[in-house]
């Protein structure tokens, strides 16, 4: 990877887009900073940082995204809505384990390999419906990620400053450290299915499910072993890929981080594998869109009801003009009510028109009421009921159900509703602590692998 920073030699990307080239669209979403001239210096000390993922990475990624469009494997792409700028290494390390015991779950009963990526590792950012929040008569700038501001309600912590750009990459860098020396380091070896288990789920009914299952995984290594499989192959079995992403929303950040490869002499944004363009700023003609178009890394887009096929076609036209199998992720967010009606037409138009799509679901985004008490929260049932739906609605057409997007931890909070241990609303308080968007936690994660192990199992994919 060359760390080459400058904006001005032509790119393979077309002589009409360099990593500046968004300036000059409307860009929805970006904070007020307070000095430009401030937030440019930052920008400038971060052209000079390394890159935090390579080029190369981010191919692999494409190829193995290009294997999900072909039923070969089966995306989980979750994490955090926000993620904080305090979340301590165990919490990291805890939202991994949540990740490879999904994916183990999914893996043993689907016979197919499960694409790991991570909401993590970047995931600062954050869109808001309104710039600013009243309370108790008093109104402030929003909350948008610590990238941007703090949660706290003082108009000291919400000013927009510039300098937590280079706190969330140092944050960023750290984590994806963490992440793979995890990874790569042993902790991921499939031997240990069991103690992921220990001090975790184990008491509860998706634990003791997911406790049974890491037994006959043990069984089926040991018996490996016992027909002679080397320990060159099985040591395949103890390290795992895993990719990151975020939502690519304070293009600032995002082109600061964008560096051409000296492979290829393509242009990636070095900030994560995968980037994805939210539901609030995927208009076709926006900065969002042109910034991304130019980067070669796989993308995601968020698509929610209000979608017409001809503008997700136009996205597809923009994104993936090439039609490369891999590069562009669609994550349907359309709401458990709706998808089956809302779907259908969509996959049927970018079908038609030839664009190999990787269509993900995600349950959460438009799932999301104010429980009685007043918080923003979920139920497990709704976010069942979409991915049930988003797999009747690609049966129904004919296409292929790539895999499932998720807000989640592995800490034991009770920010959504139902599952297995039936989170009440009267016990939301208990541990309420995200700062965005409420997410599953351990618990409801593993009981969701399992349910859609049962789903994709009985034919519905
Ligand atoms: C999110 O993924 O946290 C988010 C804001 O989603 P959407 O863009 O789909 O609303
Ligand atoms: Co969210």
């Amino acid at each position: 990877m060359d760390t080459e920073t400058r904006t001005g030699t032509p790119s393979r990307s077309g002589p009409d887009w360099d990593p500046r080239s968004w300036r000059d669209r409307p860009a929805l979403q970006q904070p007020v900073w307070p000095d430009d001239a401030v937030h440019e210096a930052v920008l400038d000390e971060m052209r000079e940082l390394p890159p935090l993922v390579f080029a190369g990475e981010a191919r692999d990624l494409t190829e193995a995204l290009a294997a999900v469009t072909r039923g070969e494997a089966f995306l989980l792409q979750a994490g955090d809505c926000a993620e904080s700028f305090d979340t301590s290494a165990d919490s990291i390390r805890d939202r991994l384990r949540v990740i490879l015991q999904m994916a183990v779950v999914l893996t043993y009963y689907t016979g197919v390999p499960v694409l790991k990526v991570g909401r993590i590792a970047g995931q600062f950012a954050k869109p808001r419906s309104s710039d600013t929040e009243t309370v108790d008569g008093v109104e402030l700038p929003s909350f948008r990620g610590h990238i941007v501001n703090d949660i706290g309600f003082t108009e000291g912590d919400r000013v927009a400053d510039p300098t937590r750009l280079l706190t969330a990459y140092h944050r960023a860098a750290a984590t994806l450290n963490l992440l793979r020396a995890f990874t790569k380091g042993g902790f991921a070896d499939l031997s240990r299915v069991h103690q992921w288990n220990r001090e975790f789920v184990a008491d509860s009914p998706a634990g003791q499910r997911y406790e049974e299952l890491a037994g006959e995984i043990d069984r089926a290594v040991q018996f490996m072993r016992a027909c002679g499989v080397t320990s060159d192959r099985l040591a395949e079995l103890s390290q795992v890929d895993f990719y990151t992403s975020h939502e690519a929303l304070l293009l600032g950040y995002e082109e600061a981080l964008t560096r051409r490869d000296s492979l290829t002499g393509d242009w990636y944004d070095c900030s994560a594998h995968m980037l994805w363009i939210g539901e609030r700023t995927r208009q076709p003609d926006g900065a969002h869109v042109e910034f991304l178009r130019g980067i070669h890394n796989p993308l995601g887009c968020k698509v929610g009801p209000t979608a017409t096929a001809d503008e997700v076609l136009a996205l597809c036209e923009a994104l993936n003009p090439d039609r490369t199998p891999g590069r562009l992720t669609l994550i349907t967010r359309m709401g458990a009510t709706k998808v089956v009606d809302s779907l259908p037409p969509l996959l049927e138009a970018m079908r038609d028109a030839g664009h190999p799509v990787v269509w993900v679901c995600d349950p959460m985004h438009a799932n999301t009421f104010t429980a009685d008490d007043g918080r923003k929260t979920r139920h497990f049932d709704d976010v069942l009921a979409e991915v049930s739906g988003f797999f009747a609605a690609h049966r129904f057409v004919g296409t292929i159900p790539g895999g499932v997007h998720l807000e989640l931890t592995g800490d034991d909070v009770t920010e959504c509703l139902g599952g297995g241990a039936e989170v009440a609303t009267a016990d939301l308080g208990q541990r309420y602590e995200t700062m965005c968007d409420p997410r599953l936690n351990g618990q409801q994660s593993i009981d969701l692998a399992f349910r859609l192990a049962e789903l994709l199992r009985n034919g519905h994919r």
